[in-house]
């Protein structure tokens, strides 16, 4: 018989901005210096997103729910801009953070908050900051200071699956949907 490696039964998923390539070289571009004096465990570059919500582990069922979920939630376009460099130190982060964040975004967020919670999703109480987590294990603060100007022109939201591989998470994009 083929060794075939069977699927997980459950994932671990979450929906999130995804950059574009060039998005992704800018946001590296931006943040190096940073990243360099920080020290800590870099997030690979193929890893960078924007988390809106969180859902943990998830059956099959779960998933096809919140792929529903997503499909229902309506929002506009919007451009992000990421200018901060931050550490929070509840987490151990290094994040490259949005200080003014459109509305749009925030609306975002909400209604597919709501529309996971009319799906049965319990999700954790958060106050939503839009964020790229850059360092994890962060050995020691960074004074808050700008960063140049990432403008992120946002079409869609994703949602992403989440194993654990040799070097860490590996990420995909398992769907997308387009803001209109
Ligand atoms: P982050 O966006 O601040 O990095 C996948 O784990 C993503 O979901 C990460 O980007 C992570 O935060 C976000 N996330 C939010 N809550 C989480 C939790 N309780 N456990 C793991 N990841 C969480």
């Amino acid at each position: 018989m083929p060794e075939v490696e069977a699927a997980p039964a459950r994932r671990r998923i979450f929906f999130a901005l995804w950059p574009d390539d060039a998005l992704r070289e800018q946001i590296e571009e931006n943040t190096r210096s940073a990243i360099q004096q920080a020290g800590g465990r870099r997030i690979p570059a193929g890893n960078l997103h924007v988390t809106l919500v969180f859902i943990g582990e998830a059956s099959y069922e779960q998933l096809d729910a919140a792929k529903l979920a997503a499909s229902e939630t309506v929002a506009r376009p919007f451009t992000l801009s990421l200018d901060m460099l931050e550490s929070w130190t509840d987490a151990d982060v290094l994040v490259y953070s949005g200080e003014r964040p459109p509305a749009a975004l925030g609306m975002l967020v909400d209604r597919l908050r709501i529309s996971l919670l009319r799906h049965q999703f319990r999700l954790q109480r958060q106050t939503f900051k839009p964020h790229v987590t850059l360092v994890r294990n962060l050995p020691r603060r960074l004074a808050k200071r700008p960063l140049p100007v990432l403008e992120w022109p946002v079409r869609e939201f994703v949602l992403v699956d989440s194993r654990p591989g040799p070097a860490g998470s590996l990420y995909s994009v398992m769907d997308r949907w387009p803001l209109a």
